[in-house]
């Protein structure tokens, strides 16, 4: 496991409150706050997860940076003035790459808290002949919002939630945005799903009561944070109260149907196995005995084998003007 001293580990779920997270661990120490500020998370460990979740979603990120690269546009920030970008918790840097290739001429920075996800965005920036204008920078939040220097596009996707104030966190990134820049918050949306509502085993609706476990997962997760302050999550007034005029809020498919290539199946089978090991507590035990015929790779049941098995969801983007 990567360490970094005085801190827990923190990762979720490689998208939007997914299931995926380790409950119950608490990180120490932190940046003097007498608390932890990161949850009892390995990211590491988890950075091939979260590199293929995201490989699933490159399609929606392109269309939203279209969208995006219009928005600016409007706002006066043209490839003459868009000079450079954040992305703030690029994990292993799947959408950094992709802003690096849609606004050449910039300088895109990935910032994360993990060096070993930070490697990660590095060397795929080298793959995708992206590593010009690419670079990172590590930084531990809330702390070092200080350290990030201005941008004309913030683009922070399912890291906010991961702060514990999380209008602070927006007060403090929207402070960094140059005049027409934009503050691009990716939270939420619709969780992926990827079986059928019955799948012949179990009672029908797993999917359904793996989502409703992930919420208690992620209330739990969020409560435990450093500094843990209830908001009401509504991103667009969140935006504004961070002082940005709205600039739209849009939601992008990911549909891909059954049946799935080998590659998607296996990433799957990584996404149960950690619903499993991480969801335990809130499923009943035939649910858990489901998720494990799921997991036998041996047994037609499981999920490296089905054909019904398909991956949709939807991805919610806010945009905040300065
Ligand atoms: C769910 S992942 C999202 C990765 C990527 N943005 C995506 O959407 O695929 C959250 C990322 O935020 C980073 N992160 C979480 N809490 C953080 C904190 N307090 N300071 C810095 N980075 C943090 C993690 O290391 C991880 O890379």
């Amino acid at each position: 496991m990567h360490t970094h001293a005085g801190h827990g580990h923190g990762r979720d779920d490689g998208g939007h409150g997914d299931e995926g997270q380790r409950h119950g661990g608490h990180g120490h120490g932190g940046h003097g706050h007498g608390g932890h500020d990161h949850e009892d998370v390995d990211w590491d460990a988890m950075a091939a997860l979260l590199e293929r979740e995201a490989e699933l979603r490159i399609p929606f990120v392109e269309e939203a940076l279209a969208w995006l690269r219009g928005l600016l546009l409007e706002g006066g920030c043209g490839p003459d003035t868009v000079r450079r970008l954040l992305d703030v918790g690029s994990g292993p840097g799947v959408f950094t790459a992709l802003l690096a290739r849609t606004f050449p001429q910039a300088e895109v920075v990935a910032v994360d808290g993990e060096q070993g996800l930070l490697e990660r965005a590095r060397d795929r920036a080298a793959r995708e002949g992206v590593a010009r204008n690419t670079t990172t920078q590590e930084a531990r939040l809330p702390d070092d919002f200080g350290t990030l220097g201005s941008a004309d596009l913030i683009w922070t996707s399912n890291v906010i939630h991961h702060i514990g104030d999380q209008q602070a966190a927006l007060d403090a990134l929207a402070a960094s945005v140059r005049p027409g820049g934009l503050l691009v918050v990716v939270e939420r949306g619709l969780s992926p799903r990827y079986l059928p509502r019955d799948i012949g085993i179990g009672r029908p609706g797993l999917l359904a009561r793996l989502e409703a476990a992930n919420e208690e997962r992620f209330t739990a997760m969020r409560e435990a944070l450093a500094g843990h302050t209830p908001v009401v999550e509504d991103w667009p007034a969140m935006l504004a109260r961070a002082g940005l005029a709205p600039a739209g809020t849009r939601t992008f498919l990911t549909d891909l149907p059954a049946p799935l290539e080998p590659a998607a199946r296996s990433h799957l089978r990584d996404r149960l196995e950690r619903a499993r090991d991480t969801l335990g507590e809130w499923l009943t035990p035939e649910d858990t005995r489901v998720l494990n015929a799921l997991l036998d790779d041996e047994a037609p049941t499981g999920i490296l084998h089905r054909h019904d098995a398909f991956y949709l969801t939807a991805t919610t983007v806010h945009a905040g003007r300065r």
